[in-house]
């Protein structure tokens, strides 16, 4: 699965403990589910009603003697009958009780005898669902207007937990079964579901009723079915019938063909790369008007439909967006899908291979967008990084247990980006054969199970040698990041006039990982040697001396390693001396890193206003685009707002940056640089705004936002929200206080839904305007409803807010109001002041480091 890509950060808090997991949420492992039958039945005319019936048989096996089995059924599935009965002999089972529990969804059947490993039981449920309107999880009623009338169709999406919402099920990726699924409807549908189908049997005046061939072993959130009048063009490649499933009403046919070519190429690519026949004999893939992203399903993938149907005459970033989705979600068919999960803590396995394949696959289907895909590819790295330095970040595998905490999981920077990044460091360290290999080992090992990430491990294992130090297996490695939250920086320090080089690491920025180490791979470059490799610096030393051959050794270049670097001043002088024989990607690297340096107070004010000095004459985008990231320029622009001794020097230097890249970008029409050309012009409003004090509110960036149809639906579905909010300029989307106002009070109305809890912090840290007012009615209204918040995600985000509260007298009023709060516990309350004064100090130094650069500039 993913979300649609926004170049912002989103704060994650539900993931950090927001719904304090006290319930067991997971089933007993006592019985297994091997096979179902699920039968589905719809109304003839699916706009006539919600409603739907159902039955499942499951066939089970029985681990660890027992009398009940449980399993999942949402409180909105109206369960008619159960019955259970020994496979052998036939024989009922007489059932003793049935429970329903709402907070953990299970479905516990009590029977009246105790049921032994060496017996197999089938479980039949009848029941009854209704077809979620409005949505699109669970299972879930759409409709769109043909030329003559409401036409509706009904649709799947259950991950990760809403397979459970459309029929019982173990409704957890460890049970996987195979599955026979039967639809019922009217006959004037076309129904699709993973498999294909095998008959068609008329029934009653208008039903029909569709079976499909059996599924391999899968999970629960990877089954789909559709029911729907849609149009199916369909393609054979190789012996594989690739279909599209696409709304009737238009016609599209052109518009395929790039869907269908990035299809194909992503499914030959993945076979070779995996060793692996994809499973099913076709692969459809549906486009749905109003979807978040793509969703795996294996066999018939969803997709939002402008990111399936592209336009021939799109530009290249349209298709970039197209080819990394379409990749992705078809990497899931065998990383996810073939090889599963034994939990949802390992969801970076799944997302973080799907996310570096589409990397990857991408480079290769669409060479001419090299630098564009590269561009997002790092883009998103230094977006992990800036979120992985922050106080709310948590680690690549994160226990948790509750269906709300596994859905708040599916965040971009830590599963997707971060885990993407690190495996592709892996690979950079042991080379992309080595990966390779391990990876067809894993999967052969592992193919229509489920295997947690120390599998891999060993795979790798099997074929590193010199790569690694003797006797260091790669699950240590690994272990040091995907275990622990944040990540390290290296400091580089040259001893006397040698080759030689202390380095030093230790945890970067204000993640909760204090004492922490890696195990990093030192990549480094020097213009007389070349890209070099000089070994793995323990997680038990801080500090290690290594050879660096060569003149101006430059460390973890191009972003080869997930951390970050910093030198001496010599060192720094060393790279500024030969700034133009440095690689554009490495330039990009070294200004984000020296931004994120002065963000941690390391004092590299001095280099980094050279480095913005020579952006001057700076044609590569990368570079430009490091320096005029949100998390870089704009945030020192907030930081340094009302300090007039240093304001108007930053902000001048924002206005002399945004009129070079203009002067650079504007009518630079290479498909590399739209990005760029964007990023000067969203620049160039700013600027406007900030000069002006305001701009006409512009229709490019908040079309729906502030819609008043958006306000009353948002309620708490705030992830669209969140979304809209990563993609638009928030700064520039309030045109005036009177919507601001009306949009602030339909938040806070809805406060008590942890995902606004998201959307406040997103706004503080994209520094919405009327910030006063803001920060002003949030503390009203938090005092005031304090009582009905759950502390504990109350002090997580009381925690984040710190972070993006910059003006002293913003600090004072929020220290006031924390100390008033009488809901937190006092180690919460210091807690959070901790942090405030973590970021009073951060940003006086700042200031300072800001003012001395000024005398001496
Ligand atoms: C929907 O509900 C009606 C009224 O209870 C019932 O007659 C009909 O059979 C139900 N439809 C399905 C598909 O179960
Ligand atoms: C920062 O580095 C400069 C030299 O570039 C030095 O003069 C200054 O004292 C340093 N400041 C701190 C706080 O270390
Ligand atoms: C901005 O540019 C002007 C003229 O090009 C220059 O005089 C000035 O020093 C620059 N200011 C900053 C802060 O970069
Ligand atoms: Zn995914």
């Amino acid at each position: 699965m993913i979300f649609i890509h926004f170049l912002c950060a989103v704060i994650s808090l539900l993931a950090t403990g927001i719904v304090a997991d006290r319930t067991t949420y997971r089933l007993p492992d006592s019985t297994f589910p091997v096979h179902y039958t699920l039968r589905i039945e719809m109304n003839p005319d699916l706009g006539s009603a919600s409603n739907y019936s159902g039955s499942v048989a499951i066939i089970v096996n029985v681990h660890y003697p027992t009398d009940a089995i449980v399993l999942h059924a949402d409180a909105s599935l109206e369960i008619e009958q159960i019955v259970i009965w020994n496979v052998a002999n036939s024989e009922p089972i007489n059932i003793q009780s049935v429970e329903r529990e709402a907070a953990t969804q299970f479905l516990k059947i009590y029977t009246d005898r105790t049921m032994n490993q060496i017996e197999q039981y089938v479980l039949g449920i009848d029941f009854n669902g209704y077809l979620l309107r409005g949505g699109n999880q669970g299972f879930f009623l759409n409709s769109y207007q043909n030329e003559f009338e409401e036409d509706f169709y009904a649709v799947t999406a259950f991950e990760p937990t809403h397979a459970r919402k459309a029929f019982p099920c173990y409704d957890e990726p460890m049970f996987k079964a195979t599955f026979d699924v039967e639809i019922v409807c009217g006959r004037d549908y076309s129904v699709h579901s993973n498999a294909e189908p095998v008959d068609v049997e008329l029934m009653g005046e208008d039903k029909q009723l569709v079976r499909f061939e059996r599924t391999p072993p899968m999970a629960s959130y990877l089954i789909a079915f559709m029911i729907s009048k849609f149009d199916e063009e369909v393609r054979e490649f190789d012996g594989l019938r690739l279909g599209m499933i696409t709304r009737p009403d238009e016609d599209r046919s052109g518009d395929l063909e790039f869907a269908f070519q990035a299809t194909r190429f992503a499914v030959d690519a993945l076979q070779s790369y995996t060793g692996q026949r994809y499973s099913f004999l076709k692969l459809d893939q549906v486009a749905i008007d109003g979807f978040n992203g793509g969703l795996e399903n294996w066999g018939l993938i969803l997709y939002a439909t402008d990111l399936l149907i592209v336009d021939p005459a799109a530009d290249s970033w349209e298709r970039v967006d197209s080819a990394l989705l379409i990749t992705h979600e078809v990497a899931h068919q065998f990383f996810g899908n073939l090889v599963g999960l034994p939990w949802w803590e390992h969801l970076w396995m799944k997302e973080g291979f799907a996310t570096f394949m589409s990397y990857k696959l991408s480079l290769q289907f669409l060479p001419d967008a090299r630098d564009l895909i590269k561009q997002q590819f790092y883009n998103d790295i230094w977006d992990a990084m800036y979120f992985d330095s922050g106080p709310t970040t948590y680690p690549m595998s994160h226990y948790v247990e509750s269906p709300e905490a596994i859905g708040a999981l599916y965040q971009k920077h830590i599963v997707y980006s971060k885990a993407a990044g690190i495996i592709r460091m892996m690979e950079n360290a042991v080379g992309s054969d080595v990966l390779e290999a391990a990876v067809q080992n894993y999967i052969i090992n592992h193919r229509f199970g489920t295997a947690n990430p120390y599998k891999l491990y060993l795979s790798l294992d099997k074929f590193v040698g010199y790569q690694l130090p003797p006797g260091v297996h790669v699950g240590e490695i690994f272990h040091s990041w995907a275990a622990q939250a944040g990540h390290p920086i290296i400091h580089v320090e040259r001893i006397g006039e040698s080759d030689r080089y202390r380095l030093t690491q230790h945890p970067f920025g204000s993640c909760d990982c204090e004492g922490s180490r890696w195990w990093i791979p030192i990549f480094y470059t020097s213009y007389d040697v070349g890209e070099r490799f000089a070994g793995w610096m323990p997680d038990t030393t801080d500090t290690v001396t290594v050879v660096m051959g060569g003149f101006l050794p430059l460390v973890n270049n191009r972003w080869q390693g997930f951390f970050r670097v910093s030198y001496s001043q010599q060192g720094w002088n060393e790279i500024l001396n030969n700034w133009n024989s440095i690689d554009g990607d490495s330039r990009a690297k070294l200004i984000d890193d020296a931004f994120g340096l002065l963000w941690n107070l390391e004092n590299t004010t001095e280099p980094l206003i050279e480095m913005l000095a020579r952006l001057k004459t700076e044609n590569d985008p990368l570079p430009w685009m490091a320096a005029m990231a949100d998390h870089n320029l704009w945030k020192l622009v907030q930081l340094v707002k009302g300090r007039s001794n240093v304001e108007s020097n930053v902000l001048q230097l924002a206005r002399n940056l945004t009129r070079d890249m203009l002067s650079i970008f504007r009518d630079d029409m290479r498909g590399g640089s739209i990005a760029a050309r964007r990023t000067a012009l969203l620049w160039e409003e700013r600027i406007h705004l900030i000069d002006n004090g305001r701009v006409e509110k512009s229709e490019l960036h908040c079309p729906q936002m502030l819609s008043s149809q958006q306000l009353t639906e948002l309620r708490c579905k705030a992830q669209p929200l969140v979304e809209m909010l990563n993609s638009v300029d928030v700064a520039m989307c309030f045109g005036g206080p009177e919507e601001y106002r009306q949009f602030l009070d339909n938040l806070l109305r809805n406060f008590k839904c942890p995902e606004v809890w998201n959307v406040i912090l997103i706004l503080l840290e994209k520094e919405i305007p009327f910030v006063d007012s803001f920060l002003q009615s949030l503390i009203d209204e938090l005092s005031d409803m304090q009582n009905s918040v759950d502390p504990e995600p109350l002090e997580d985000f009381l925690k984040g807010a710190t972070f993006f509260i910059y003006k002293p007298e913003h600090q004072q009023l929020y220290q006031k109001f924390v100390d008033s709060l009488e809901v937190i516990s006092e180690v919460q309350r210091s807690n959070v002041k901790d942090l405030l004064d973590v970021q009073r100090n951060r940003v006086a130094g700042i200031i300072q480091a800001l003012q001395e650069a000024n005398r001496s500039m």
